[in-house]
């Protein structure tokens, strides 16, 4: 739900998050709030009471767009697991609560732009608050469209074997190895060796000790690490 619709556009429409929507692994409907508006110029937003800078979101639009979402879940037989509003003073966006709400079949998210949203719709819709870090970004769209890209890399088939999510930084804790390609010398600067050798035991061993080193050099926080639900999830959906 968001009252900027045209930023989704380009990140839906390309690279994994494109290709995941185009092969019907994942469905994602960007829900313009002026169309829930009912006044000639679809005002979606309006002036703080009690004052201050910016404008907030107004809870009508929201509410109702919300509903017609939830009525047309209702007609399928479903329901909304979770309605995620993305804003800064919410949960640090880490790789656990990512894999927790891959686990879902249908989430709400919501996009707050201006200065907010009106505080009833936080009260009453939304269930659970977002932020992709400590920074302060124009509006909940561009959040959004990480929480998506993160959760599509996630849904069965849309990853093949050899770019399986499993491999990626974080998924276990660890960040990942360095990669190479040809040519295997490239301005005087080599392609170690151990790369080239064929010996699939000692590539293995090489990149698990440059992860190892990475992180302790970099994250060492990642050490001790909870994935939040097991990587191999059996009881994932498996009807998209
Ligand atoms: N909206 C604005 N900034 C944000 C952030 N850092 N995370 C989530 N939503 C936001």
């Amino acid at each position: 739900m968001t009252a900027l619709p045209g930023i989704c556009e380009g990140p839906l429409s390309h690279s994994i998050p494109g290709r995941a929507i185009r092969g019907g692994h994942l469905e994602v409907v960007v829900h313009d709030l002026r169309d829930h508006t009912h006044d000639r110029h679809r005002t979606v937003d309006d002036y703080p009471f009690g004052g201050g800078a910016g404008m907030v979101l107004k809870p009508e639009p929201i509410f109702e767009c919300f509903e017609a979402i939830r009525a047309d879940a209702a007609a399928r037989g479903e329901s909304i697991d979770e309605v995620v509003f993305l804003t800064p003073d919410g949960e640090r966006l880490a790789q656990p609560l990512v894999n927790r709400l891959s686990l879902h079949r249908r989430i709400v998210l919501l996009a707050g732009h201006y200065k907010g949203v009106d505080q009833r719709v936080r009260d009453s819709i939304v269930t659970r608050e977002v932020s992709i870090g400590d920074y302060v970004l124009s509006g909940g769209e561009l959040p959004a469209l990480v929480l998506v890209d993160a959760i599509a890399r996630l849904v069965p088939g849309v990853l093949g074997d050899a770019e399986s999510a499993l491999s990626d930084s974080f998924q276990d804790g660890l960040l990942d190895a360095p990669s190479y390609t040809r040519p295997a010398e490239f301005r005087g600067m080599r392609v170690p060796e151990v790369l080239l050798s064929g010996d699939h035991a000692r590539v293995r061993d090489w990149r698990e000790a440059q992860r190892l080193e990475k992180t302790r050099v970099r994250r060492p926080d990642l050490l001790d690490f909870d994935p939040g639900v097991p990587p191999s999830r059996t009881d994932h959906r498996t009807d998209t």
